[in-house]
């Protein structure tokens, strides 16, 4: 038996012990964006300081203006390092009443097909993935005693609530964390059979717009037909965003929008991406983007305007036959190749600010982003990965852009000289954000046994 065989037969063998680590990780609460939760967060980064210590890995806990980042390095002096990143953080968890599991008491449902899943929040998004890596390395120390090749491991605490503090602790920790590459496990499978190598994920600008318009709430009866209402102003200037051809209205928005390279558009020729089997089972059916563009352009290369939430007045029992004083929305966009943050909160507040009537006003709250990433789809380490993957699951992996974003991403290039390779198993339909996120029992398996693959692939 070689050694790669064994190591994935100890990945089998261990999977029961693997989970009950992964339930323990899901276990901790680490909402990154509510403050009530930091000591959780750094609770689920010392959790993860202390497996990898166990690993052999020299790991630490090391402290920002936020949520600390976890720190790990192998010294097997091996010729070559890869860098992993994932984040341990998570989304809050509201909707509360809307999961049929407590959050954080992770679970294993099975469907109605007999498919098993990992029930818990974080499952997939993103504590599940990687703890697929993790599980990959401590795969093969157990069986060879080191790792094939060096890794260096960063987890953050802070991805979804958009990475403010790893920038900086990248540029101050060059020399620990400069690698041949770097991997990332927080994106998906094209479908359950297939899995996918990301070449390029989308920026995000996210801000939050204030309108206000009379001094204080007013009796709708008094002042109804006069007053203005700010909830009328912020939802017909929001109205006005997308025109009936689902293109976005705003001057400059699409400034610096540049089409997919050529190799992008080939892939998607093989793509079996309809209305139907995308749309159809969240139970829509028409996808509302710029109607000239295909579906995958609209989930992938173009830039998105999006009302997040969006509230006023009184929305409590009964009715209240008030006029408020003030409204507020939060949006954010998705941003494709080319497209700066800046500018885009520049030209969506300055489209704002033009349709605000004189005698009421706006303000706005936020206005940061990060710009979209290409990764470098001919480095020969994304062939290697995709031979690897290829073997696991018995098909090749499509290689795709995906529309979520990863702010940090860019940073790897950028600071650190480094390309990425962008491999998850996480499906479409794993609610991440959402209640009930799930992660298949065989995405966080086959997962594992992907990473032993790539990292022998890398090594060699
Ligand atoms: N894992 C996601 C990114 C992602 C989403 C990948 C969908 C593949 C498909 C990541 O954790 C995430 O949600 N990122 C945020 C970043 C934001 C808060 C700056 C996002 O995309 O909304
Ligand atoms: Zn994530």
């Amino acid at each position: 038996m070689s050694d790669l065989d064994r190591v994935l037969a100890a990945v089998d063998a261990d999977l029961d012990a693997s989970l009950e680590r992964l339930f323990a990780f899901l276990r901790i609460p680490s909402i990154s964006t509510d403050s009530a939760y930091a000591s959780e967060c750094r609770r689920a980064g010392q959790w993860l300081v202390d497996d990898l210590a166990g690993l052999g890995f020299t790991a630490k806990l090391n402290d920002t203006p936020g949520h600390p980042i976890v720190t790990g390095r192998s010294e097997t002096g091996a010729s070559r390092r890869v860098m992993f990143y994932g984040h341990y953080d998570v989304q809050p968890v509201d909707p509360l009443d809307l999961w049929q599991s407590a959050p954080f008491e992770p679970c294993i449902v099975e469907n109605e097909e007999g498919v098993k899943r990992i029930v818990a929040r974080g499952s997939a998004d993103d504590k599940g993935q990687v703890m697929t890596f993790v599980e990959a390395c401590r795969a093969f120390v157990k069986v060879t005693g080191k790792l094939p090749i060096d890794v260096t491991v960063m987890v953050e605490g802070e991805e979804e609530s958009g990475s403010a503090n790893i920038g900086p602790f990248i540029d101050a920790h060059k020399d620990e964390l400069k690698a041949d590459l770097a991997l990332v496990c927080d994106t998906g499978m094209w479908d359950p059979q297939t899995p996918a190598i990301i070449l390029s994920l989308r920026g995000l600008m996210h801000d939050e717009i204030v309108v206000r318009c009379a001094d204080r709430d007013l009796h709708s009866g008094y002042y109804g037909g006069a007053a203005a209402n700010p909830l009328h102003v912020l939802a017909k200037i929001l109205a006005e965003v997308h025109g009936t051809d689902g293109a976005i209205t705003i001057p400059g928005f699409y400034d610096g929008v540049i089409e997919p390279p050529d190799y992008m558009k080939a892939s998607w020729a093989d793509l079996d991406l309809t209305p139907e089997n995308f749309l159809g089972p969240v139970g829509l059916a028409q996808p509302i983007g710029e109607q000239d563009r295909s579906l995958v352009e609209m989930i992938s290369s173009r830039p998105t305007f999006e009302v997040n939430g969006m509230w006023g007045g009184y929305i409590g029992e009964g009715s209240k036959t008030v006029i408020p004083a003030i409204a507020t929305a939060k949006i954010s966009c998705r941003l494709v190749a080319n497209q700066d943050p800046v500018h885009v909160r520049d030209a969506v507040r300055a489209f704002v600010r033009s349709r605000i009537p004189a005698d009421c006003s706006v303000e706005f709250l936020g206005g940061e982003g990060s710009p979209a990433v290409a990764v470098a789809h001919d480095n020969p380490d994304l062939g290697k990965a995709a031979e690897a993957l290829a073997a696991e699951w018995g098909r090749p992996p499509v290689t795709i852009g995906e529309g979520g974003s990863i702010p940090v991403v860019g940073a790897f290039k950028k600071a650190l000289g480094q390309d990425t390779l962008l491999v998850g198993f996480s499906l479409d339909d794993d609610r991440i954000h959402s209640p009930n996120e799930k992660y298949d029992l065989t995405s966080f398996h086959k997962g594992i046994r992907s990473w032993v693959r790539i990292l022998a692939a890398l090594a060699g």
